[in-house]
C-alpha cells in the first residue's frame, strides 16, 4: 500500500521542477494526480507521475485567471472524483532593488506567488471541506522566512505566502484541513537555471551553494518529500507550519571558527 493510495491531489506548476517531482512522488506513492500549469509539461517527472497515477489529468491554467483557476479545479475534481491534497508550487523568480523596479514586475511576482496560491485555495478548500477533510500545501521559499538581497517582489510574495498558510490553518483546522508552507533553500530546477543564467550570477552560484551547511544545492525530489510527508497521514498533527527543507540555508552562518576550534 503507498503512502498516498486512495487520495487524490492537485498540484499547480506541475509541468515542471518541485511540482512535477510532488507529482511522480505522490503517484509511486498511490495518489491520483491532477497537474496545472501555464504550458504543457516537457519534464520526464509528469509524464512518469501520469503513467503511475490510478487516475491524472492535466490542466492549462493561469494561477492569476480567477475563472480559469475555477473551471481548471472543477476539472480535476471531475476527474479524479474528489480531491484530497492541494500542492501550490506554481511560481516565478524576479524582482530587484525596488526603485529600480517595475511596478509591472512586482505585479508578475506577486500575483503568480501569492495572489494564485490565494485563487487556487479559494477554489480547492470546498472540495477538501467536502471530502471531510484533506492537506494544503504552499511551495514559499527560505525567502519567505529572511531576506535576500534583491528580493523584494519574491520575498514579498514568498513572506505573505507563509502567512497565508498559517491563517488558513487556523481557518480550517477544526474542518480537518491541514495547510502549511515548504521552504526550499535553492533547488536545481529550470526557474534556478534562470536565476543563475543572469549576466555575474555565475560567479555567485559557488557562494550561495556553500551558504547551504550541506555545501549543495538540493534537487527537487528531496522537496517532493516533504511535500509527501505532509500530504500523507503521517502529518496528521502537523499544521499552520512554515518548514525549509533547505539543507542548513536558515541554520546560521559559517566562517571557519570552528575549524579553528579543531574541527577537522
Ligand atoms: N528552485 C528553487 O530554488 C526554489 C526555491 C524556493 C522556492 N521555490 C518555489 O518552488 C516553486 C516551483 O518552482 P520550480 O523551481 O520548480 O520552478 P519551475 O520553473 O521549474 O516550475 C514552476 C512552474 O510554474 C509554472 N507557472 C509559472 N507561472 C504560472 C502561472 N501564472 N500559472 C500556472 N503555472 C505557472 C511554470 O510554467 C512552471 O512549470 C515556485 O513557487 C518557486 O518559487 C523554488
Amino acid at each position: 500500500m503507498g503512502r498516498l493510495a486512495g487520495k487524490a491531489a492537485l498540484i499547480t506548476g506541475a509541468a515542471s521542477g518541485i511540482g512535477a517531482a510532488c507529482a511522480r512522488r505522490f503517484a509511486e506513492e498511490g495518489a491520483a494526480v491532477a497537474g496545472l500549469d501555464l504550458r504543457e509539461p516537457s519534464a520526464g517527472d509528469w509524464l512518469e507521475a501520469a503513467k503511475r497515477a490510478p487516475r491524472s489529468h492535466f490542466a492549462l491554467a493561469d494561477v492569476r485567471d480567477d475563472a480559469a483557476v475555477g473551471r481548471a479545479v472543477a476539472d480535476a475534481r471531475a476527474a479524479l472524483g474528489h480531491l484530497d491534497v492541494v500542492v501550490n508550487a506554481a511560481g516565478v523568480a524576479g524582482g530587484g532593488p525596488v526603485h529600480l523596479l517595475d511596478p509591472a514586475e512586482w505585479d508578475r511576482v506577486v500575483d503568480v506567488n501569492l495572489k494564485g496560491a490565494f485563487l487556487v485555495s479559494r477554489h480547492a478548500i470546498p472540495a477538501l471541506l467536502e471530502a471531510g477533510g484533506g492537506s494544503v500545501i504552499h511551495v514559499a521559499s527560505v525567502e519567505g522566512l529572511e531576506g535576500f538581497e534583491g528580493g523584494s517582489a519574491y520575498n514579498a510574495s514568498k513572506g505573505g505566502v507563509v502567512l497565508l498558510a498559517r491563517n488558513m490553518a487556523i481557518d480550517y483546522g477544526r474542518k480537518g484541513v491541514r495547510v502549511n508552507a515548504i521552504c526550499p533553500g535553492f533547488i536545481e530546477t529550470p526557474l534556478f537555471g534562470g536565476v543563475f543564467e543572469q549576466p555575474g550570477m555565475e560567479a555567485i552560484r559557488a557562494r550561495i551553494a556553500a551558504a547551504h551547511q550541506l555545501g549543495r544545492f538540493g534537487q527537487p525530489v528531496e522537496v517532493a518529500n516533504l511535500a509527501l510527508f505532509l500530504a500523507s497521514d503521517e502529518a496528521s498533527f502537523v499544521t499552520g507550519a512554515a518548514i525549509p527543507v533547505d539543507g542548513g540555508y536558515t541554520a546560521g552562518h559559517r566562517f571557519g571558527v570552528a575549524e579553528l576550534m579543531g574541527l577537522g
